[in-house]
């Protein structure tokens, strides 16, 4: 069968997208699929078109690319696609609807508002340590930590957009989960010397990952079952990643959901492709799988 592979894209993850599409197409071409690479632009109808794929592997990240707005494309177009439909993957980029949607469903998450970037940057909204972000945005691009009182509100840059999403910091530990169809896979511990911004995410040695978690076996329970009911509550389909914080010295009542990525990464430092391979499912076969999943 013919794949089509996309990536790139405008977003503001598109280099990540660019490194998680390359590193699929060369494994599915070691598996014999038929790939082209399609960057995607405005002409995509058009090439999609011109090529008549069988599948597309979706290896866009952010927004059209996560957010629903190429799975609508796909759906109309009748092409199968990999990942989570239009409405899963609408819900999951709006950070702070799909915590809306995780409380109606019991799961644990933070404090947060929507506020104005002028607000923001004039007082301090929520009482610190408290995090602000865009509300629609992915690989930690634009994420503020405001630790202390006295530093005083953050002043965001130019590109923040007009809105944004302040959020209780949790102290403690990052920890993340991936779903895959119907099973959570295992739970990986993200260990940063500092801060998990977009450089320790991509940057070779940036971070460390234990995998599986060293971590108490409740904790390591409940972060496998919040993550699959997440996925279910928000619909979704295939592979999705939840990130979790959490605050050690609270014991469970001290982890919370962050988000569910309805895209997670594909590049050779990502959690996904990394959790399959500690469950002994190599990375071509993810990405096969990721094939022979999907559906429109
Ligand atoms: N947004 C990036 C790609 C991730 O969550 O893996
Ligand atoms: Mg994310």
């Amino acid at each position: 069968p013919t794949v089509v592979v996309l990536l790139g894209g405008p977003s503001a993850e598109r280099e990540v997208s660019l490194s998680s599409g390359h590193a699929c197409a060369a494994a599915l071409r070691e598996r014999n699929y038929n790939v082209v690479e399609v960057d995607a632009g405005r002409d995509l109808c058009a090439i999609l078109t011109e090529i008549k794929p069988d599948v597309v592997l979706n290896c866009l990240h952010g927004r059209w690319g996560e957010d629903g707005c190429v799975q609508g494309l796909l759906e109309w177009m009748g092409i199968p696609y990999s990942h989570s439909g239009v409405l899963a993957s609408a819900l999951a980029m709006d950070k702070q609807r799909s915590k809306d949607v995780y409380r109606a469903h019991g799961l644990p998450v933070v404090d947060s508002k929507i506020c104005s970037k002028a607000d923001v940057m004039a007082a301090h909204v929520m009482a610190p340590p408290y995090v602000v972000k865009p509300n629609s945005e992915g690989s930690s691009v634009g994420v503020y930590l405001v630790a202390e009182e006295n530093n005083g509100p953050p002043q965001l840059d130019a590109s923040m957009p007009d809105y944004v999403m302040v959020e209780t910091y949790v102290p403690g530990r990052e920890l993340t989960t991936t779903v895959l169809g119907d099973r959570a896979l295992t739970v990986t511990d993200i260990l940063t010397t500092g801060w998990y911004d977009y450089d320790a995410k991509y940057k070779v040695g940036g971070s460390r990952h234990v995998v599986p978690a060293d971590i108490p076996a409740e904790i390591f329970e409940l972060c496998m079952d919040y993550a699959l009911r997440a996925h279910k509550a928000l619909g979704c389909r295939g592979v999705s990643r939840t990130d979790f914080r959490w605050d050690e010295a609270r014991g469970a009542a001290g982890l919370f959901l962050l988000e569910t990525n309805t895209q997670p990464g594909m590049t050779a430092t990502s959690l996904s492709p990394e959790q399959a391979q500690a469950g002994g499912m190599a990375f071509p076969d993810l990405c096969a799988w990721m094939v022979e999943d999907a559906s429109c």
